[in-house]
């Protein structure tokens, strides 16, 4: 039996992969702050598919959380295939709004979470000669966006990286770059999302579709859906100071929904 291990796995499109897993017979190790969510979660998943889901109870922004994640992805007696790095959120508002203290959380869950436990995993797969890694970024790799974007554009290259330097080794990595995403993000951030578009909405359960079908292709780089595809293209063709004002506005009405 294979097992994954997804952080922020109680809600959104972390909860989409552990129902899609779930569904494929993966055990699952469900990781994120709230004890008492991931184990309605973990009871549900085991009860429908019947089978095994543990939990973690880790704040990503503590080094205690990361290492007690990297602890269960060092076990080589319950090794874990497959790790879903998708722990994440937005702050409440832009650069210098935010204060540092929050600015700097946010690097730990994206980047130095990521890193490190990307780093664990990788290391017994490779040993193993299999398994995989998808890191959850986001389209806003690809614009100014403040701290936000810029971590999530180091997730994207870091990820690239690592694909292209484990090669040939059996361990597949991909960062998934999803544009606006139904899910709790934007309400959890304080985020109005009035101004966003209908068409530029995508169902979490789509995302982690496309995103499991190119890491199986061994792409390392999945955008889901063609009108983002369509819409990364075009944005190369646009000045960057006007690529920089819409994207630095779009989404990111801060304040009472
Ligand atoms: N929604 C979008 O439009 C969108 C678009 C592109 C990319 N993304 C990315 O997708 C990922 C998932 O976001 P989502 O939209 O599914 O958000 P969500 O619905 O708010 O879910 C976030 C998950 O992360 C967990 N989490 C947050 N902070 C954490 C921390 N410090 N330590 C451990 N777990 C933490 C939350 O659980 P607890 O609160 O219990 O810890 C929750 O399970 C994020 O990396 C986000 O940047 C989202």
């Amino acid at each position: 039996m294979t097992t994954a291990l997804i952080t922020g796995a109680t809600a959104g499109i972390g909860a989409a992969f552990a129902r899609r897993l779930a569904s494929s017979g993966y055990h699952l190790v469900l990781a994120a702050r709230d004890t008492e969510r991931l184990w309605r979660e973990a009871t549900e998943l085991h009860d429908r598919h019947g089978v095994e889901a543990d939990v973690i109870t880790s704040d990503l922004a503590t080094d205690d959380g990361i290492a007690a994640v990297e602890e269960r992805l060092r076990d080589t007696a319950h090794p874990v295939d497959l790790l879903v790095n998708n722990a994440g959120f937005g702050n409440k508002g832009r650069y210098l709004e935010v204060g540092l203290a929050d600015e700097l959380a946010m690097l730990r869950v994206h980047c130095e979470a990521v890193l490190r436990l990307t780093s664990a995993a990788t290391a017994s797969m490779r040993e193993r000669g299999r398994g995989g890694v998808v890191n959850v970024a986001s389209v806003a790799a690809f614009f100014p966006r403040g701290t936000y974007g810029a971590s999530k554009a180091w997730v994207t290259q870091f990820t690239q990286g690592a694909a292209k330097d484990l090669a040939g080794q059996g361990v597949r990595l991909l960062a998934l770059c999803p544009g606006f995403v139904r899910t709790e993000f934007h309400e959890r951030a304080g985020m109005g999302t009035g101004n966003i578009p209908r068409w530029m909405w995508l169902d979490a359960d789509k995302v982690v579709e496309t995103a499991l079908r190119d890491l199986a292709r061994g792409r390392s780089l999945s955008i889901p859906d063609p009108r983002y595809k369509a819409l990364l293209g075009a944005s190369r063709l646009i000045p960057q100071g006007v690529l920089g004002r819409v994207s630095s506005t779009t989404g990111r009405k801060f304040g009472p929904q």
